[in-house]
């Protein structure tokens, strides 16, 4: 069974699942790119007008595969990450998203793209990039702080701690708490009414509100990439990745000073 399952139906909804629960639905490359051809054939499909997008199991999304990453670390020319971030950006359709337990790294991230965030109760939101040794991605330098002010991005980023479905929805990162016993029914129900609206004041209606943000989320996502590269294979990195692997607190204490952005 593929680790991201479509189903398209005769409602115009294009239902997006990430299938790989015996890891927390973590995303692999192949999975960013395989997401990311999934939306650029939405787009160009005039039966999708919505799509919605879940996690099978007990959690939405546990961001980028560790271990893939340890393997097949991010660069210029191969970088699926990349991919997924370009097609988000330009996808004019409405995105819903349902979200319950883990939402992790880009299972946070990849949310500020979204247009409805539907929360379940058991959500737990977290960008740990700090304490990974990397740096935000998916524009959300740009996104999280424009949304949230400058202290409360410092705290989500800088101290990576966990945030309830609540918060999220008092940050303005989520449309809603849901019992998660309702969540999919939820997100259908509101991807359902947006695909019975007129599809061309809906796609007009959401470029116009997202037009404001394309140009500085295209310079977040270039500076972010850049350094995301570079810190992938950076020694701090590294010890935070194995030690994730090898279930063990990491050790920075040792490491050889690290070069810093300019
Ligand atoms: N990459 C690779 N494997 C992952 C993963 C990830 N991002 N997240 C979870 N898994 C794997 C675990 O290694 C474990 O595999 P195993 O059964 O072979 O040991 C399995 O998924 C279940 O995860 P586990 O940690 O046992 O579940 P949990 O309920 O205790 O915790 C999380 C869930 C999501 C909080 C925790 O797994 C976690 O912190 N994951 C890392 C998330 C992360 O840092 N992502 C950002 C990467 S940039």
């Amino acid at each position: 069974m593929s680790d991201i399952i479509t189903e398209s139906t005769d409602d115009g909804v294009l239902r997006v699942a990430f299938n790989r629960p015996e890891k927390k639905n973590a995303m692999t490359g192949d999975m960013y790119s395989r997401l990311a051809d999934i939306l650029n054939e939405a787009s160009e499909n005039d039966g999708v007008r919505v799509v919605l997008w879940h996690g099978i199991g007990q959690s939405f999304c546990a961001g980028n595969d560790i271990g893939d990453f340890l393997d097949r670390p991010p660069k210029p020319g191969d970088f699926p990450q990349g991919r997924l971030m370009e097609a988000l950006i330009a996808f004019d359709k409405p995105i819903v998203v349902a979200v319950q337990g883990a939402a992790v790294g880009s299972g946070t991230t990849m949310l500020t793209h979204c247009d409805f965030v539907y929360a379940g109760e058991s959500a737990k939101f977290l960008m740990p990039f700090v304490n990974l040794g990397l740096v935000p991605e998916f524009g959300s330098s740009f996104s999280i702080p424009a949304r949230v002010g400058h202290l409360r991005a410092a705290e989500l980023f800088l101290l990576g701690e966990p945030f309830t479905a609540q918060r999220a929805v008092e940050l303005g990162l989520a449309t809603r708490v849901v019992p998660d016993g309702d969540l999919l029914a939820t997100a259908t129900a509101t991807a359902q009414r947006l695909a019975a609206k007129p599809g061309g004041a809906l796609l007009t209606g959401k470029r116009l509100i997202k037009q404001a943000s394309i140009d500085p989320l295209n310079e977040a996502v270039t500076a972010e990439n850049q350094e995301f590269m570079v810190r992938v294979g950076s020694a701090e990195a590294k010890e935070a990745l194995s030690a994730f692997l090898e279930k063990r607190p990491p050790d920075f204490t040792k490491l050889p000073k690290q070069p810093v952005a300019k």
